[in-house]
């Protein structure tokens, strides 16, 4: 086979492209050459930790939007991959939330197994994707950091996995220019311990704020004010949290909200969101879409219906992970190998895209936009040689997540859950996610 393959990005997505081609390859099939071109110095996207923020060592954006102490959000149990178990990986069953360094080992081991590090070229990010109709090819350029080289190459197929978390939504409000505290957004936040003792406000009320606003509240902060626009995230925060309506302007270190309450923050943290941005792809080729479960302009999710030879993994906002990128991996390599017929007319392609959007409108509800998204993972899996797992069961977990949640926000990740890959209960983490202030791997795994 001559055909030649352009991932972009090493991350959990691009890992699971990789981990896609390379299990057809083991199979017997022939499979077109990989070339995945990473800009950070290592894989695992977001989940490779740098205390950086701004510019990288090369002078590129930062892509981490991680941060200290960051622990899974979500159970385990509803992103393990279904050809690595988190058994396999670590020998044993482990708890439910695991911080990122161990999940970060854990995404690392199938991609060790598998052999595909050969295939990609690191400290490398692309510059520029552009496609000749003529010739029927994509002309990636990219720079080598390494030898502080630009280079161009021709592909068949490009494959953009470079995420979107990592270009920060900053708004502006009056006051911001002439505040005498720390403004930062969730992307450059990286060790809680910096608020502690202070007074900190939150913007936002989606995970970010959540998750930002726990971890400044268990190291220490004062107290902690979160502010909504659309609808508050309504937990029972403790004694120094309070939920306050949207912020309307700040007058020295003084916030007003919009039901014209005030309180004095020493710091505020932008948990406003992030931008699908992709500086290097021209109009014809990039995606534009909203963060939401049906994403524009992407047959099945993932073909894009303008030029259906360029494909994207993980655009979508994202309830499954890890499992839903291979579900789409293993569906696009699928279409590449000509095992999978994409429709010939734009129109049929626009109308799967359509058909997503209406369903997904349909309904407000949480479990719904769940399960929606479980039977997006459902109808790719049944279409490629992914092993098929209890979908509904990872539903399940996400169900008692959410309960769990509601019952008590600082307690949540003190629960577990049964695999839907080994069928195993995870173990309770020996401490209290509250009182657990050493993250590092080794403390996690001494269950
Ligand atoms: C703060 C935060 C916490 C999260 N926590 C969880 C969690 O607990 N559980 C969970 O399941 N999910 C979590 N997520 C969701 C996260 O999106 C996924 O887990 C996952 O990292 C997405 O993988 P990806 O490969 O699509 O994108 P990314 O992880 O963003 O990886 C993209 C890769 O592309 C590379 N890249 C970008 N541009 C270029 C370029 N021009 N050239 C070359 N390479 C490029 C980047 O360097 C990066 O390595 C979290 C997200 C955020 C922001
Ligand atoms: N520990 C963890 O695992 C962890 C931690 C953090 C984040 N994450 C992940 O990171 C991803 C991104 O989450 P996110 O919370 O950063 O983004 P998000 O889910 O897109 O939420 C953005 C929030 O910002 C608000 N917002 C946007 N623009 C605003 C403005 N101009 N003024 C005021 N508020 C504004 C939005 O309000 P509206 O609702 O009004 O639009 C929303 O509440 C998710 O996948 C999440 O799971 C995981």
């Amino acid at each position: 086979m001559t055909k030649r393959v352009a991932v972009i990005g090493a991350g959990p997505s691009g890992l699971a492209q990789l981990r896609a081609f390379q299990s057809a390859a083991d199979q017997g099939a022939e499979i077109p050459e990989i070339v995945c071109f990473e800009k950070q110095a290592n894989w695992g996207g977001l989940w490779n930790y740098t205390w950086r923020t701004g510019l990288d060592e090369n002078g590129e954006p930062v892509h981490c939007s991680m941060y200290r102490y960051l622990w899974s959000n979500g159970p385990k149990e509803g992103l393990e991959f279904a050809d690595y178990s988190f058994e396999e990986h670590f020998g044993k069953q482990i708890a439910s939330y695991p911080p990122r360094a161990v999940l970060f080992d854990y995404i690392e081991g199938r991609v060790h197994k598998a052999d595909v590090r050969k295939w990609i070229r690191f400290n490398s990010p692309v510059r520029w994707v552009s496609y000749d109709a003529e010739t029927a090819k994509f002309t990636v350029t990219a720079h080598n950091h390494e030898t502080d080289s630009t280079y161009s190459e021709d592909f068949d197929h490009v494959i953009c996995a470079s995420g979107h978390f990592s270009t920060p939504n900053v708004p502006f409000y009056e006051g911001f220019d002439t505040f005498n505290g720390r403004i930062v957004h969730a992307h450059d936040f990286r060790d809680a311990r910096e608020f502690e003792g202070k007074d900190v406000l939150v913007m936002g009320a989606s995970y970010s704020a959540e998750d930002i606003g726990s971890q400044c509240w268990k190291y220490g902060a004062k107290s902690i004010t979160s502010c909504y626009r659309s609808a508050p995230m309504g937990y029972a925060w403790p004694d120094n949290w309070e939920e306050k309506p949207a912020l309307e302007k700040l007058t020295g270190k003084t916030a007003h909200f919009a039901d014209g309450s005030t309180r004095d923050v020493d710091a505020i943290i932008l948990c406003t969101g992030y931008k699908h941005f992709f500086s290097f792809l021209p109009d014809d080729l990039r995606l534009k879409t909203a963060n939401r479960l049906a994403t524009a302009d992407l047959y099945k999710g993932v073909a894009y219906v303008h030029n259906p030879a360029m494909f994207y993994l993980g655009m979508q906002d994202q309830w499954f992970t890890f499992n839903m990128f291979d579900a789409q991996a293993w569906w696009v390599r699928d279409a590449i190998l000509g095992r999978i017929t994409l429709p010939k007319d734009k129109a049929a392609m626009l109308a799967d895209v359509a058909e997503r959007e209406t369903r997904e409108e349909a309904s407000d509800d949480v479990k719904y936009a769940i399960r929606y998204q479980a039977d997006y993972v459902k109808e790719l899996v049944a279409e490629t040689d992914y092993p098929s797992f209890d979908i509904d069961g990872a539903c399940d977990a996400f169900f008692e997540w959410k309960k769990h949640k509601a019952k008590d926000i600082m307690a949540f990740r003190d629960n577990s859950y049964k695999s839907v890959i080994t069928g195993t209960m995870a173990p309770v983490h020996h401490t209290p996610w509250k009182e657990a202030l050493d993250d590092s791997m080794e403390a996690y795994l001494q269950n």
